[in-house]
């Protein structure tokens, strides 16, 4: 199931509204997201962003219903009974990479001198936040230097100018000893984002799901 298809039926299940008035990014939307999301009521789905075209999806998981539909699973599947299918799902029913030549997530490529992360509607969350955060509800994917071995981890991302993010990795993560090992090594540590932004854990419990399989397709 892609975004899209998940929107479609969380709308159907009378899961998601559509916000049409004009949101601004700067605290707006984060505090219309998390009014509602604190009455654990709707997905929304942010049609209009403050000088932005793109839409913006909050509250995606966090209810139990819309976890149950990401899941494929029925309406009213208990907790316990999702998180036994989220461990099967991420333990043992892993998606095999294929490598494919067109797709969805080959539509738009912006590379070199075109990125600017200004383009997303990135919401800035807080008052007192450093900057508009694009990675919160996302996976760092990094790899050990000697073992080989794939690490996925949330690690807070804040953009920091048109072309670069900040990425706070605390000690004792896995990132941080590979980072170290790199460092040892004297190279840079080379780091793929699967990315999104979010607020609440929930969400990003699920949206880590998305990711690994993610992560698993492009072949990290
Ligand atoms: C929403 C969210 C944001 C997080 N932000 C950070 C962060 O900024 N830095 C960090 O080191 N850990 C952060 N964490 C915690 C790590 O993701 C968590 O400790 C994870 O288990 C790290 O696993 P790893 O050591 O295998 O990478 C966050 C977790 C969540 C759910």
């Amino acid at each position: 199931m892609d975004l899209r298809e998940f929107i479609k039926k969380c709308e159907k299940a009378n899961e998601l509204k559509r916000v049409k008035k004009e949101i601004d990014w700067n605290l707006e939307l984060s505090h219309v997201s998390i009014v509602n999301d604190e009455k654990d009521r709707y997905a929304l789905l942010f049609e209009n962003v403050k000088d932005y075209k793109n839409p913006v999806l909050t509250g995606a998981f966090s209810s139990k219903e819309r976890l149950a539909i990401a899941l494929g699973m029925k309406p009213g599947t208990s907790m316990c009974e999702m998180s036994r299918e989220w461990m099967k799902l991420s333990t043992k029913k892993h998606i095999p990479p294929v490598k494919v030549k067109t797709g969805p997530i080959l539509d738009r490529i912006v590379e070199g001198g075109n990125v600017n992360l200004f383009d997303f509607p990135v919401p800035f969350m807080y008052p007192g936040d450093g900057g508009r955060f694009i990675g919160t509800t996302h996976y760092l994917v990094t790899k050990d230097p000697e073992t080989g071995w794939v690490n996925c981890g949330t690690y807070r991302m804040q953009i920091l100018d048109e072309k670069s993010c900040g990425i706070q990795i605390i000690k004792g993560k896995h990132a941080d000893f590979m980072l170290k090992k790199y460092q040892k090594m004297g190279k840079k540590m080379p780091a793929q984002d699967a990315g999104s932004y979010g607020y609440r854990r929930r969400s990003a419990r699920i949206f880590n799901r998305i990711c690994s399989d993610f992560c698993r397709c492009i072949g990290v």
